[in-house]
């Protein structure tokens, strides 16, 4: 039975796209055939892992000419081996989607008829889709596609004003389109461990959806924002941090709480270091404080942030090693281990590599650069 999800908050900034990238990469550890559908014309979630994403095939195969009917659903799907899961990339065009689809008929289920088309051919296991900070058609194709809607909630005084408008158009849709539409989930994100306003905020957001928030929140953490100029998930960025350790936590509660089943997870074997480190054999984790139970590794005490360690090799059950695209930044006969060998500071926007930068005339579709906290205890 395959699971599908939208993340969704029409404030901008909150995490979405992090969360999608992250939650994707953890269950697709664990063996899940992953989907990640990029549904937002900025296109973050398709530069978070740029260095996988094929630029040319992106350009003529992307999610706005699968709306419009311009190129297949199949077409459009990119393999991300070095995260085990696949895309379909977004494309700054879709920012025209709104209005151009806005004329036709069904144009709230445009999504998911070519989806549940696409998935007859190609059973996937889990499909998450990054919708945009808005509600407009788009926003409202993923509701009407998916099974299950993530609220990711920044926690700040701002946070809860538009929950109630969340609140009303995922009713709307449920009694309108889709009668079947859970909400289940809210996840405090962007916490920021040193003042007590995160606390609160999450507080009173369980008072207006009670049941659904998380125990377990995301921190600012500088690992979490530094994995997307790498290209990698936080997995595969710095995977025994308490940053990784904290979404295995968020992930593993997700899947409970929609019926997931957690899984053992195994690291894949990234194709610039494949043949340079023995494999690790990896450790079980502790059950975790909330109760969902973990198949990730053992990490260091939040008090003290790792550097980002290389990634680790761990041997995947026969059948789950994959073939991986060069990483252009990484020369193939350096050790996986001297890749980088500080990325403390923000990285600057040169680690990107050169055919991932947006062209001049496409900023609009870079990353916004809201500086990370230093992470604290
Ligand atoms: N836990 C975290 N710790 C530190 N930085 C984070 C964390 N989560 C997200 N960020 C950073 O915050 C910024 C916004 O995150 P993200 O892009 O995931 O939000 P979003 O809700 O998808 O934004 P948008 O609404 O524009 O699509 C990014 O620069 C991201 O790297
Ligand atoms: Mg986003």
């Amino acid at each position: 039975m395959s699971h599908s999800i939208a993340f969704i908050n029409q404030k901008g900034g909150v995490g979405k796209t992090t969360l999608v990238a992250n939650v994707g990469a953890w269950w697709g550890r664990q063996g899940y055939r992953v989907l990640l559908i990029d549904l937002d014309p900025q296109a973050h979630l398709t530069l978070h892992f740029h260095s996988g994403i094929d630029e040319d095939r992106r350009e003529r195969s992307n999610i706005y000419r699968v709306l419009r009917g311009e190129c297949a659903f199949a077409e459009a799907v990119q393999p991300l081996p070095d995260e085990m899961v696949s895309i379909v990339p977004s494309h700054i065009d879709l920012s025209a989607a709104e209005w151009e689809l806005g004329q036709e008929v069904g144009r709230e289920v445009i999504l998911r008829d070519l989806l549940g088309a696409f998935l007859e051919e190609e059973p996937y296991d889990i499909i998450l889709v990054d919708c945009p900070p808005s509600l407009g058609l788009l926003s409202l194709n993923a509701l009407a596609a998916v099974d299950d809607v993530v609220v990711p909630v920044q926690a700040e005084f701002f946070a809860l004003l538009g929950t109630a408008q969340l609140m009303r158009v995922i009713e709307l849709v449920r009694s309108r389109l889709h009668p079947g539409l859970e909400w289940r989930v809210v996840v405090p994100t962007l916490v920021d461990p040193r003042t007590n306003l995160g606390r609160d905020v999450i507080q009173e957001l369980e008072g207006h959806v009670p049941g659904k928030v998380t125990r377990n929140w995301l921190r600012k953490r500088v690992k979490v924002a530094e994995a997307p100029s790498h290209g990698r998930s936080i997995f595969s960025y710095a995977g025994d941090s308490p940053a990784a350790d904290e979404f295995r936590k968020v992930c593993d509660e997700i899947a409970e709480r929609i019926g997931i089943e957690v899984r053992p997870a195994v690291e894949p074997v990234r194709s610039d270091e494949a043949d340079l480190e023995p494999p690790v054999e990896e450790t079980a984790s502790p059950p975790l404080s909330g109760g969902a139970p973990s198949g990730g590794k053992e990490t260091a005490p939040p008090e003290a942030e790792a550097e980002p360690t290389s990634p680790t090799a761990v041997d995947p059950p026969s059948g789950a090693r994959f073939e991986a695209p060069i990483d252009p930044t990484v020369p193939k006969s350096r050790p996986a281990a001297k890749e980088d060998p500080a990325p403390t500071p923000a990285p600057p926007a040169s680690r990107i590599p050169q055919e991932a930068h947006p062209p001049a005339h496409r900023l609009a579709e870079a990353p916004s650069s809201e500086p990370a906290v230093e992470d604290a205890p």
